[in-house]
């Protein structure tokens, strides 16, 4: 799932087109999901250059006692800025933003419901849950677990507010994976044109991607894909997409998909047959080597930029009503690092509680925002005070596809410094409508 900008809309139409005349570069999958675009191409109008965190008092970065600078450019001592998504340029110090918690193993079979969080549920600490959901346009919950299943769901009843077509989920693992195995067991939502079903490993810190994705379209066709470091605004390498012909419908029955990827490698498995293998050697200088989360998703491909429909195949049909629902069901996932976490240590550490609670004990002094987010309308940041203040505050980006740790924590009780916080709160309000 992958940014693209409207200025690279032609160039990937002619990729697109240059793709589908020869066998090879596949056309490039997952970069269209427009959820992902919007937010990237939001957060990349907030980014500032290099060591000054937007909205920062005085315009440097950011203070001591609100030390960590979001995505979206705001300052703050809770998990909701100093975990995820956090800028070590903009922030006070290069240790100020907290570490990534990394993976453990993990068999889910997913039998406990409360394992499943929705980001604005969410507080950061890994421990509280395996899966977030993101955030997705319209307030409809699109993805839960049921019948011992993790089921992401595509309906139409609210349409979504930049494409027209129908509303999807991506659930994000909390943990982060720096080599290792992932594996699953899950049927893909349908054999309809214009449904995307997605298993990947993506960080939306560094652009690192890896991808299977199965398009309706055609549902014998998984996608094998990677992308390296790509950040909003930078070129895209398209030229690694490998189409596999598993010659069945994914659509009918589960089945498992398997990636390694280790510091040589990448293999990509089909129900125990190794499918694909690419060499780190055979890819010098684009060969993905930052933590990056586990994720699913379903989207409706079928709908936006003319390049998407063509690979998604048609505008999905939604017949005989917006109801009519297309569904990923994940039957288990194994998450196996090559060097799990040890999980006795606790997240963040305690030098990051710390730094939080001496951030939570000045909240008065820097007018955090506490009481929903301040007064739009007004130029400084609400009149809760950092510490009582009762809201939740959506400082961010609103990032859903894992965007921004800012968007859609509960971050009642942090310091938020910063006059513009007010814009954040529109800016999230615009994002989240
Ligand atoms: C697909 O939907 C778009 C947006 O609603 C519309 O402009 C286009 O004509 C549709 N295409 C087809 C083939 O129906
Ligand atoms: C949508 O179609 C289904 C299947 O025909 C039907 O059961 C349902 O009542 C319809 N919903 C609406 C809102 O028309
Ligand atoms: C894991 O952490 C515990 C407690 O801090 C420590 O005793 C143990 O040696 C650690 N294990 C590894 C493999 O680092």
């Amino acid at each position: 799932m992958r940014f693209i900008s409207t200025i690279s809309t032609l160039v990937l139409s002619a990729t697109l087109a240059a793709a589908q005349s020869s066998s090879s570069p596949a056309p490039p999958v997952s970069l269209y999901n427009p959820d992902f675009a919007l937010v990237r191409s939001k957060v990349a109008a907030a980014l500032t250059a290099t060591g000054t965190c937007k909205f920062a008092p005085g315009g440097g970065s950011c203070p001591e006692n609100a030390p960590c600078c979001s995505g979206a450019g705001y300052c703050g001592s809770d998990p909701a800025f100093c975990a995820d998504n956090c800028q070590v340029t903009g922030s006070f110090a290069s240790d100020s933003c907290w570490p990534l918690p990394m993976a453990v193993n993990l068999d889910d079979q997913f039998k406990d419901k409360a394992r499943l969080i929705h980001i604005k549920d969410f507080t950061g600490y890994p421990t509280s849950a395996d899966w977030v959901i993101d955030r997705s346009p319209g307030t409809r919950e699109h993805a839960v677990i049921e019948d011992d299943k993790l089921v992401l769901k595509l309906n139409r009843v609210e349409k979504h507010p930049e494409t027209g077509g129908g509303i999807g989920a991506t659930v994000h693992s909390s943990r982060w994976m720096k080599y290792g195995t992932i594996e699953a067991r899950f049927k893909t939502a349908s054999n309809m044109p214009g449904t995307v079903s997605s298993f990947i490993l993506i960080s939306p810190i560094s652009g690192d991607e890896i991808d299977f994705e199965v398009v309706g379209k055609d549902p014998s066709d998984m996608q094998t894909n990677f992308y390296y470091r790509v950040q909003p605004g930078n070129k895209v390498d398209y030229s690694h997409g490998v189409h596999v012909n598993v010659n069945l419908d994914t659509s009918l029955d589960y089945h498992t998909y398997r990636l390694d990827w280790t510091p040589t490698e990448m293999k990509w498995w089909f129900d125990g047959e190794l499918k694909r293998t690419t060499l780190a050697s055979e890819v010098v200088g684009s060969f993905p080597d930052t933590p990056m989360r586990i994720a699913f998703g379903i989207w409706d491909g079928g709908y936006g930029e003319k390049g998407t429909t063509e690979w998604a195949g048609a505008n999905t049909s939604y017949e005989p009503n917006e109801s009519r629902e297309y569904q990923l069901s994940i039957d288990w996932v194994k998450i196996t690092p090559m060097t799990p976490e040890n999980a006795t240590d606790p997240w963040p550490g305690a030098k990051y509680i710390k730094q939080m609670e001496n951030g939570l004990n000045n909240g008065n002094s820097n007018g955090g925002i506490g009481n929903g987010g301040g007064n739009p309308n007004s130029g400084n940041s609400g009149n809760g005070n950092g510490v009582h203040g009762g809201g939740p505050v959506v400082g961010g980006d609103g990032g859903w596809m894992g965007g921004n740790a800012a968007s859609g924590l509960h971050s009642a009780r942090s310091v938020v410094v910063g006059g513009a916080v007010a814009i954040a709160t529109v800016l999230a309000t615009v994002l989240l409508a």
